[in-house]
């Protein structure tokens, strides 16, 4: 604030050199939010009308409504019912069904669901050998590492978000990463207005100078210094809350491993924990999910669902005419999913009424 530049200009330089050194990518371009993110990676790559891209429908709405934006189609691939990321052998036979059909697949879209890598592996090659470009949707996966590498950093571009309640936050904002010089460069015009130099640049670099140039119709999606250098904290503190988000969800698994009333989500040692979900076994006991969460609630507990799959939405259904029993995975885990609450600043004694109020609804509503 003293430094009297509020919005984009030298904190935002440094939060994307920051944050690319961290992940190891050439380039970060530092926006308003990962939907813009994703928005301008779709963009750059030439996603276009009359296109389809692969993605899940088991996601916020922000990772399919950017296709429409760009006039293309979300093909949705349903998930694998234990990692609740989108299924490699499903994207397989998507790209197979449209290259038989005469349609262009443009991109693919994978969404690392609540901090758990995608088999990222399996994808990269699939849509490798069909040049279809990869766009990871890593909004809830920072910083979490996968084959040696960050989410994020393994297709063409990958997107983060730092909206108030992910991992690392600056209230709203998000990051691309790409080691495409090509796709950074897009991204740096559309996301101010299709202008060719950005205002920190017109303004303070030596050849300052009130000439611009608009060479497409853009976009307002920059990050602010404001921002921006709330981002650059909580980027110094990011392994330590992921730390912290780690120990909280193994006092979960342990305290919850032999209910039996309760399905768990993998004990992995790559989850970044974003969301801790967890499914109930609808034939141990005697009320649902929503009554759950319901008693939850009524113990002063905040959970959520994540998420309510986007081919049941109104929009959705109404576009593409859509049966929720068409993603029967989706289906099946979104009626009995319950986030309970995670996050970094969770203290033991909160984690420790989770746990209790869970077992004990578990014993009191057993059939
Ligand atoms: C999977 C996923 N992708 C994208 C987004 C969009 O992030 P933002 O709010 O930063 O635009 C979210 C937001 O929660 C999300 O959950």
């Amino acid at each position: 604030m003293r430094s009297g530049w509020l919005t984009t200009g030298e904190e935002a330089a440094r939060f994307e050199s920051e944050f690319a050194r961290f992940v190891g990518v050439r380039h970060a371009l530092a926006l308003n939010s990962a939907t813009a993110g994703l928005h301008l990676a779709l963009e750059a790559l030439g996603v276009g009308p009359g296109s389809a891209v692969i993605t899940t429908p088991y996601t916020f709405a922000a990772t399919a409504e950017v296709i429409r934006y760009l006039g293309a189609d979300p093909l949705f691939v349903d998930i694998c019912r234990d990692t609740l990321n989108i299924d490699p052998a499903g994207i397989e036979r998507a790209i197979e069904r449209c290259r038989k059909d005469g349609r262009r697949v443009s991109a693919a879209v994978p969404v690392h669901i609540a901090g758990l890598p995608c088999d990222m592996e399996a994808i990269g090659q699939l849509c490798g050998v069909s040049r279809v470009p990869v766009v990871e949707d890593a909004a809830h996966a920072f910083p979490v590492r996968t084959g040696g590498r960050f989410a994020g950093t393994l297709g063409a571009a990958g997107v983060f978000s730092f909206y108030a309640t992910k991992s690392i936050t600056t209230g709203e904002g998000g990051m691309v990463a790409t080691d495409s010089d090509e796709i950074a460069r897009r991204i740096r015009v559309m996301r101010l207005h299709g202008i060719d130099r950005d205002i920190w640049d017109r303004y303070t670099s030596a050849g300052a100078s009130w000439k611009y140039d608009v060479v497409a119709p853009g976009y307002k999606y920059n990050l602010t210094d404001i921002a921006a250098a709330m981002g650059r904290v909580q980027l110094k503190k990011a392994e330590r809350f992921m730390e912290r988000r780690r120990s909280l969800a193994r006092r979960y698994i342990d305290a919850f491993a032999e209910l039996g009333f309760l399905t768990l989500p993998p004990d992995s040692l790559e989850h970044g924990w974003h969301l801790f979900i967890v499914r109930i076994n609808e034939e141990a006991l005697s009320i649902g999910r929503d009554a759950f969460i319901e008693e939850l609630r009524r113990r002063g507990i905040g959970a959520s669902v994540h998420f309510i799959p986007l081919h049941l939405m109104t929009y959705y259904r109404e576009t593409y005419g859509f049966r929720p029993e068409d993603f029967p995975v989706s289906l099946a885990c979104s009626g009995t999913c319950i986030s309970l609450p995670l996050s970094a600043s969770l203290s033991d004694a909160d984690a420790g009424r989770v746990m209790e109020a869970v077992v004990d609804i578990g014993a009191r509503n057993r059939r």
